[in-house]
């Protein structure tokens, strides 16, 4: 395992054990909208994760979602969710994790998920496969999306914008066997790793969302991509993940929902 792994596993699990500490104290809550808050412990936790990672790697960039955004000519970006699932975290739901992902000239070579909740840490590296606690995992071997687990998210303007996953849910809802919504999207995509789910989709999510477990879904086996089918970039803003197998098969559906949607 490379040092970058390590660090930033050292770094994910340091800050999850933070946020598991808390999830029971009094916790500060502001708003950045009416529906998307922010708690003393997302700026808390990503405090202790670039401390750690700059300790290690002075010289490196990182963009992590509250308060970090350093830039430089290095080639390396360290993209942070301190706290992915901050919904569930203020009420106490216990479905929530740490993100950690290392880009090097524009590619994610390194994905760390941490859920300190089931003490679970998802952990890849570019092409050396998926891991859940050192355990090597892989997508599942469904291949019809009627027999599909999937899940989704719906993004925090969804009161004043119409692009909010409501058709796309509906459409899918009723072409699968289930949509959970769980509120943690790297979750979600670890999940896809792991063969639970079979398939994620989401708009509007942000890099820090997405990086660390785009990595993880592919190097067990999984796909990755926008909802149209195309390559996803970062800052893509949607994102549709799978086994690979029901890949297609959702996209169909996507398209389906979209025509309806124009009409
Ligand atoms: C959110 C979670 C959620 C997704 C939202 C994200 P946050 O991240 O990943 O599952 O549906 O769109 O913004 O705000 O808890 O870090
Ligand atoms: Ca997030
Ligand atoms: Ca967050």
């Amino acid at each position: 395992m490379s040092d970058f792994a390590v660090i930033a596993r050292e770094a994910a699990v340091k800050a999850g054990k933070l946020l598991r500490e808390n999830i029971d104290g009094i916790r500060k809550i502001s708003y950045k909208g009416d529906i998307n808050l922010v708690t003393e412990m997302d700026t808390r936790s990503e405090r202790a994760i670039v401390e750690t990672l700059r300790s290690s790697f002075p010289g490196h960039g990182m963009l992590a979602e509250e308060e970090t955004d350093l830039q430089n000519q290095s080639g390396f970006l360290w993209i942070i969710d301190p706290l992915d699932g901050t919904t569930n975290y203020a009420h106490g739901y216990p479905c929530f994790s740490v993100s950690i992902a290392l880009q090097h000239e524009g590619q994610v070579i390194v994905g760390v998920v941490y859920d300190p909740m089931r003490d679970e840490l998802f952990s890849a590296e570019k092409g050396s496969g998926s891991f859940l606690n050192g355990n090597k995992i892989t997508v599942s071997r469904t291949s019809s999306l009627i027999q599909s687990l999937l899940a989704t998210g719906f993004p925090y303007d969804r009161k004043e914008c119409a692009k909010n996953n409501l058709d796309f849910f509906r459409h899918l809802l009723m072409a699968s066997q289930e949509v959970r919504r769980d509120g943690s999207a790297a979750l979600d995509l670890c999940s896809v790793a792991a063969g639970r789910f079979d398939g994620f989709w989401e708009l509007k999510l942000k890099p820090w969302d997405v990086a660390a477990g785009s990595l993880i879904v592919l190097e067990a086996g999984g796909r990755i991509s926008t909802l149209s089918g195309n390559t996803m970039e970062l800052d893509a803003g949607e994102i549709l993940a799978s086994n690979g197998r029901i890949h297609e098969q959702m996209m169909d559906v996507l398209r389906q929902a979209a025509v309806g949607h124009a009409t």
